[in-house]
């Protein structure tokens, strides 16, 4: 039996005396008497031959960390032995990972990451340098480990991608990898991390699949949708984290989750950020002035769907064949007696300029139009057609913005119509205004992307963005840009500390070699 480096006694195990230890380095043992007696052992006892590490082995190991717990629980006087707790972190990016992981006392075997600055900011970080491709790594070159955390690629699942799946040419099929991995090594658990819509794809076939090949493994698992907000950590972010045992998942317990309200201003620093340049405070001017112009509004709230101010005057066709299917099929005629962005007319355009002069989103060569688009579209125009008189004078303002800043994202309903007291982000969908609780969904964002504090008129840090991720103790890259998207990839480490400060209550192996590291791939 193993423990990670301490020497402390075991009752006095902190979180971070564990942090930065070497298993091989001093191997702890612990014998029950009628009491628990720690001693570290000495360099003679790691070299006593092999019957006496098995005599040590056959006892029943439990780590007792109950859900929501901070640390890892030390042992108490029923529990006897506990196995040093590895893991390897696969698709490792920044180490959302590792940094939870670390604050358990556990201790990282093996990385894969194949974005060479960011193996190099890992290795700078926690001492360890990831290997690359992991579709590379022979199953060989992996150590036996107790967890196996990955946060596969997420564009294959993601709504902003196409959705291919496991169809996804190279990046659907790594979790195919993870599968070979979990396969030949079997730890004893492992954490899986993912974007929600993984759960529906496909209409839920892929998640089938999913579950399916990780049963078929003999591993018992669970799934759960969890966002930072839910502990008091102000990013809404949405992921599903699937975990799964050999042992039984009777003592899991998902993190208990708090109401608490939080507060963006809590992550913020004084470190300042940049400024807003002239375009974007333009823009975001414009939209507050439509604010305060909405308040004449008979409309008591402002719409609850995303405004699509280049939809107003607009009277193209969008139900039946989009204006595309119409140009395709030689219908153009029955484009040319409506309007098209911002009401212009479509009168005297020529087939290649007719397409331009619609709004970006009708523009797309598709023969009908989703129903959600058909349902913006209508309540846009219907909204336009009851609040002309206050619009009309405002709209010329924003026709020589890109079609990204001339649509507006309202989610603080019933809140001051004051576009400068609320967190802001301008989105491919639109200028997105958002109440001082939460920043949004970090996302592997261009600079552009960056959310903004309105009440300062500048974008967040990379500093405040690594708080939003609860990884505030690791070093970012250098360049903000990088530091942003890296970022916007990361998993929150909070939210996954406590969720395997659970798992690991499950872990009771009778430790032999046969259960645990054990390859099937005769290594
Ligand atoms: C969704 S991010 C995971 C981020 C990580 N969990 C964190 O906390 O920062 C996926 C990461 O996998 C890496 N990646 C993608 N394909 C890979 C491959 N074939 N081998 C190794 N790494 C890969 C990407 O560069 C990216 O950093």
């Amino acid at each position: 039996m193993w423990f990670a480096m301490s020497k402390k006694p075991v009752d006095q195990r902190g979180a971070e005396s564990l942090q930065h230890s070497s298993v091989l380095a001093v191997r702890l043992t612990i014998m029950v008497k009628s009491a628990v007696q720690v001693r570290l052992a000495t360099r003679d006892d790691m070299l006593r031959p092999h019957s006496d590490a098995q005599a040590h082995r056959s006892i029943t190991a439990t780590i007792p960390a109950a859900a929501g717990t901070n640390q890892l629980a030390a042992p108490t006087s029923s529990t006897t032995v506990v196995d040093p707790v590895t893991f390897i972190d696969l698709f490792a990016g920044l180490g959302g990972f590792h940094v939870a992981l670390d604050k358990l006392g556990a201790t990282c075997v093996f990385a894969a990451e194949w974005e060479p600055d960011l193996q190099a900011l890992y290795e700078k970080n926690f001492g360890i340098r990831p290997e690359g491709d992991i579709t590379k790594v022979n199953l060989s070159a992996i150590p036996p480990h107790t967890i196996l955390c990955a946060g596969f690629p997420c564009q294959p699942f993601s709504k902003s991608g196409k959705q291919l799946g496991f169809e996804h040419t190279e990046q659907g099929e790594l979790f195919f990898n993870v599968i070979d991995i979990l396969r030949a090594l079997r730890p004893q658990c492992f954490i899986l991390e993912n974007v929600p819509n993984l759960l529906k794809h496909d209409d839920g076939r892929t998640f089938a699949r999913i579950e399916r090949e990780l049963r078929g493994l003999g591993y018992n698992i669970r799934h759960e949708k969890l966002s930072p907000h839910q502990f008091t950590i102000p990013q809404i972010r949405e992921r599903v984290y699937i975990v799964g045992t050999l042992g039984d998942m009777s003592r899991f317990a998902w993190p208990k989750t708090s109401d608490e309200p939080t507060s963006i201003k809590t992550i913020l620093g004084d470190d300042g950020g940049k400024a807003l340049p002239p375009r974007v405070l333009e823009a975001l001017h414009v939209w507050g002035e439509f604010l305060e112009r909405s308040k004449q509004s008979e409309d008591r709230e402002l719409p609850s769907f995303p405004i699509w101010g280049m939809e107003f005057g607009a009277t193209y066709p969008y139900k039946g064949p989009t204006p595309w299917q119409l140009v395709r099929t030689g219908r153009i005629k029955e484009l040319r007696s409506t309007k098209g962005t911002l009401g212009h007319p479509l009168r005297n355009l020529g087939t290649s300029d007719i397409l331009s002069a619609l709004p970006s989103h009708a523009r797309r060569e598709q023969t009908e139009f989703p129903k959600w688009k058909q349902t913006f579209i209508r309540q846009n125009r219907e909204f336009y057609a009851r609040n002309r008189e206050w619009i009309d004078p405002w709209l010329p303002k924003i026709q020589d913005f890109p079609s990204s800043f001339q649509k507006l994202e309202w989610n603080a309903h019933g809140e001051e119509r004051d576009i400068w007291q609320y967190v802001i982000q301008v989105r491919a969908s639109g200028v997105r205004v958002k109440r001082q609780t939460t920043a949004p969904s970090l996302i592997a964002m261009t600079d552009t992307q960056v959310p903004i504090i309105g009440w300062e008129q500048r974008y967040m840090t990379p500093a405040e963005c690594a708080r939003l991720q609860s990884l505030e103790s690791i070093a970012m890259p250098e360049s903000p840009s990088k530091a942003f998207k890296a970022l916007g990839n990361a998993v929150n480490s909070e939210v996954v500390r406590r969720i395997v400060a659970s798992l690991l209550a499950t872990i009771e192996t009778k430790s032999t070699p046969s259960t645990r590291g054990r390859r099937d791939d005769g290594h």
